[in-house]
């Protein structure tokens, strides 16, 4: 059985998957592959999965499935393996790294430091959203969404969140919230979910977080509306067209960005790689598989 993968993975693979698989090869041509590690940034269209005419088994590198047609695999019965789990709380943890930057105020006033303004205390410097007692809007309610709501609870806010299985409705929550936070799989449902009309419902200043996906929110409203609205602030790690920024977003100080960073903590990535690896050798021995993403 021949094995491919698109890009390396941040453990010691080859050692792992070599007694199992009589070829492993790590990117070039990949229409032989039986089995196919891929990464979030592979797109994988109906047109290029038909290229893989002797695929078997495709597995993820994310927990999002997005980047893959799920339907030509459900045509052609081959199962699709993902890392749903081990990336709750690091994600969670950085969505809290965005709330807690843009709700202080961390990018502007770390520009002003750094560009030499800081010329003492003043009771009036860079004011910004006291969390106790603040309403947290959480949009999709899966794993990592509740994992955002528990992390809440020490900080003191009140919770409030819409799903597609229930909770608020999305303009009351939007209307509701000090800080939104999105935790929805990007679907045809959720694409553009936030957009120029669901800003205008937002709080003056609020804030809106996004780790899930970045097709889920119309980035150039989002644009818009952050330069006409200098007190609404963005904690953006997902974009539309990555790694391609929406224009005008970089310079904004309303902005706090990163460069698609949810997952990444060593325990996580390791966690991700040796599910990918560990499934891939239990494909290869005929053994059940445990990740399968339901399609
Ligand atoms: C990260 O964005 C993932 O889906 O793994």
């Amino acid at each position: 059985m021949k094995l491919a993968l698109t890009s390396p993975l941040p453990i010691d693979f080859q050692k792992m998957l070599q007694p199992h698989f009589d070829s492993i090869q790590v990117g070039g041509d990949l229409s032989c592959a039986d089995v196919l590690i891929i990464q979030l940034s592979d797109v994988f269209t109906k047109d290029r999965l038909k290229e893989l005419k002797s695929l078997k088994c495709l597995v993820t590198y994310s927990v999002g499935v997005n980047h893959v047609d799920l339907e030509s695999l459900k045509e052609r019965k081959i199962p699709l393996v993902h890392t749903r789990g081990v990336l709750t709380d690091a994600t969670a943890d950085l969505a809290w790294t965005l709330i807690l930057a843009a709700s202080r105020k961390v990018k502007p006033a770390m520009r002003y430091l750094e560009a030499g303004k800081f010329l003492g205390y003043s009771p009036t410097l860079f004011l910004g959203l006291e969390l106790r007692g603040a309403t947290l809007g959480i949009i999709g309610m899966g794993r990592i969404g509740q994992a955002v709501a528990d992390r809440a609870k020490g900080f003191g806010m009140q919770v409030v969140f819409h799903s597609s299985k229930g909770g608020m409705a999305l303009a009351e929550l939007l209307k509701t919230s000090d800080v939104v936070s999105l935790h929805c799989p990007l679907n045809e449902k959720t694409r553009h979910l936030i957009g120029e009309n669901e800003l205008r419902l937002m709080k003056e200043k609020a804030i809106l977080i996004n780790t899930a996906r970045g097709p889920v929110v119309d980035e150039k409203a989002l644009v818009r509306h952050l330069q006409n609205n200098p007190q609404f602030t963005a904690g953006l790690d997902v974009y539309e067209a990555e790694p391609v920024l929406a224009p005008g977003l970089l310079e904004l100080e309303n902005a706090v960005l990163l460069p698609h960073i949810g997952s990444a903590t060593e325990k996580t990535r390791h966690d991700m790689a040796r599910i990918c690896v560990e499934e891939a050798i239990r494909f290869a021995k005929k053994e059940p598989l445990q990740y399968v993403y339901p399609t």
